[in-house]
């Protein structure tokens, strides 16, 4: 982890800047280019943004000030947090689904992001071809059917292991200083690239006007697990996270910038795939294969677009890199504080456990693709449960342990650092923790199951 100063013999950020850009850093990945478009594709577009963009201000950003707060007071992992927080109490057991949430979403997350590094070097050695739709989804299916996707799964795990093992985070997120900007800078020249093209009208039309009769159980739930994955919320990876803040950043604000420049960058991503998917024809419910069968098709017809495509999906391998580091950061310090393991060991351990989830997800396009439990392959089910479940769950329970449990001057004194800054928003704070976010997550779980019909 990135040591600037020592404080109790734990890490913690030099700079609040450091702070800022390692949450984003964490927030920004393929939940925003990949799992966005595709969410809000089936999804009916319009209406699931605006559920989408409620979610994550209304729910998400008291709840991501709830896991700081839980975070920077303890300076411990998600269950340490619980535990130091209310000793003796059962409230620790929300940090395994935490845990558990973060397993899950690395195996499937690492599949994907092993397509982005065989789209990266397919690419750079111009052997993608997108000419028609026939020619890209074989190809799409070639790559990532098979065996293919498990030696490109194994890859990103070793990458990604690799960077745990050697402690070369600090390099990472250095890098990432400069490598996310650039990304936002393509993802920004991209958009400008959609307004040339014939579907943009169609594209924006389905992505900004809400149809608010396809709001459904189903929207509202995926908007919600959408917020929640964005974020890298409800999973304890922000109180992990927070843990290493120092005294002099501002919650607060890290909070809102978080959520802004992450919605930002989903609202790009939308931008740049709808107008594309009605351009070439293509359906915006195509699912998890949405982008990968999409971005080629932009890239064809740009000049140059064997560099474009060679940059964009390292950029994106990049930002998926700096996401499941944060990921991979909730089980590693967990083993290392509450199992007493090494560091080193800790590290192995979860990537093991990551490994063996990884290579069900990599299987389920190929040899697993017809092993499914109710309805769902490994890669679906892992996804459905993390998101849709256990990020919601964790985030309603850490939304209701920070509201009624912890001491309110500890979320003062967080929150004003010490008394030294204003916060003017503290009551609202609580308010939204004890009733408005628990209530609306709950209300959206009912929901979904049928109990409660909105
Ligand atoms: N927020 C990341 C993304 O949008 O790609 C995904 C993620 C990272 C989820 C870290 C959960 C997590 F703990």
């Amino acid at each position: 982890m990135t040591t600037h100063q020592k404080n109790n013999d734990r890490a913690v950020f030099a700079t609040k800047f450091a702070a800022i850009a390692t949450t984003v850093g964490s927030a920004i990945g393929l939940g925003n280019i990949w799992r966005f478009p595709y969410e809000a594709g089936i999804h009916g577009g319009g209406a699931f943004m605006i559920c989408y963009l409620a979610f994550v201000f209304i729910i998400g950003v008291p709840v991501l000030c709830a896991e700081f707060c839980m975070g920077r007071q303890t300076r411990s992992n998600i269950t340490g947090a619980y535990n130091k927080l209310a000793p003796g109490s059962k409230w620790h057991l929300a940090g395994y689904i935490g845990i558990l949430a973060s397993v899950l979403i690395l195996s499937f997350y690492s599949v994907v992001a092993g397509w982005t590094i065989e789209y990266c070097v397919s690419s750079m050695f111009g052997s993608l071809d997108f000419s028609d739709r026939e020619t890209g989804h074989e190809q799409f299916m070639q790559l990532t059917t098979g065996w293919r996707p498990v030696v490109w799964t194994v890859v990103f795990l070793l990458c990604n292991f690799y960077i745990l093992m050697r402690g070369v985070t600090k390099g990472i997120e250095r890098a990432s200083y400069i490598l996310m900007p650039l990304l936002f800078i393509l993802l920004v020249a991209f958009c400008i690239n959609s307004f040339t093209l014939p579907g943009f009208t169609e594209g924006i039309t389905f992505l900004f006007s809400p149809d608010f009769s396809k709001i459904d159980a189903s929207v509202l739930l995926g908007a919600l697990g959408q917020a929640f994955f964005s974020l890298s919320l409800g999973l304890g990876c922000m109180t992990t996270y927070a843990s290493y803040f120092n005294n002099n950043s501002r919650l607060g604000k890290t909070a809102v910038m978080t959520a802004t420049l992450d919605s930002l960058v989903a609202i790009l991503a939308g931008v740049i795939i709808f107008p594309a998917v009605f351009s070439f024809g293509l359906s915006p419910e195509a699912g998890p294969t949405l982008v990968f069968e999409v971005l080629p098709f932009i890239f064809n017809q740009l000049p140059g677009g064997v560099v474009w495509s060679t940059l964009f999906f390292l950029l994106l391998f990049l930002a998926s890199l700096t996401s499941t580091i944060s990921m991979s950061e909730i089980s590693i310090t967990f083993f290392c504080e509450e199992k007493r393991m090494s560091r080193k060991k800790a590290t192995i351990v979860s990537s093991l456990i990551a490994l063996f989830g990884g290579l069900l997800c990599a299987l389920s396009f190929g040899p697993l693709s017809n092993f499914t439990i109710f309805g769902h392959t490994f890669f679906s089910l892992f996804d459905y449960l993390s998101s849709n479940i256990c990020l919601p769950l964790g985030g309603m329970i850490c939304s209701l342990f920070v509201g009624w449990v912890v001491d309110k001057r500890v979320i003062r004194n967080q929150f004003t650092n010490g008394g030294k800054e204003k916060f003017p928003f503290l009551r609202m704070l609580v308010f939204c923790l004890r009733w408005v976010c628990p209530t609306a997550i709950f209300l959206i779980f009912l929901n979904s199951i049928g109990i409660l019909t909105l």
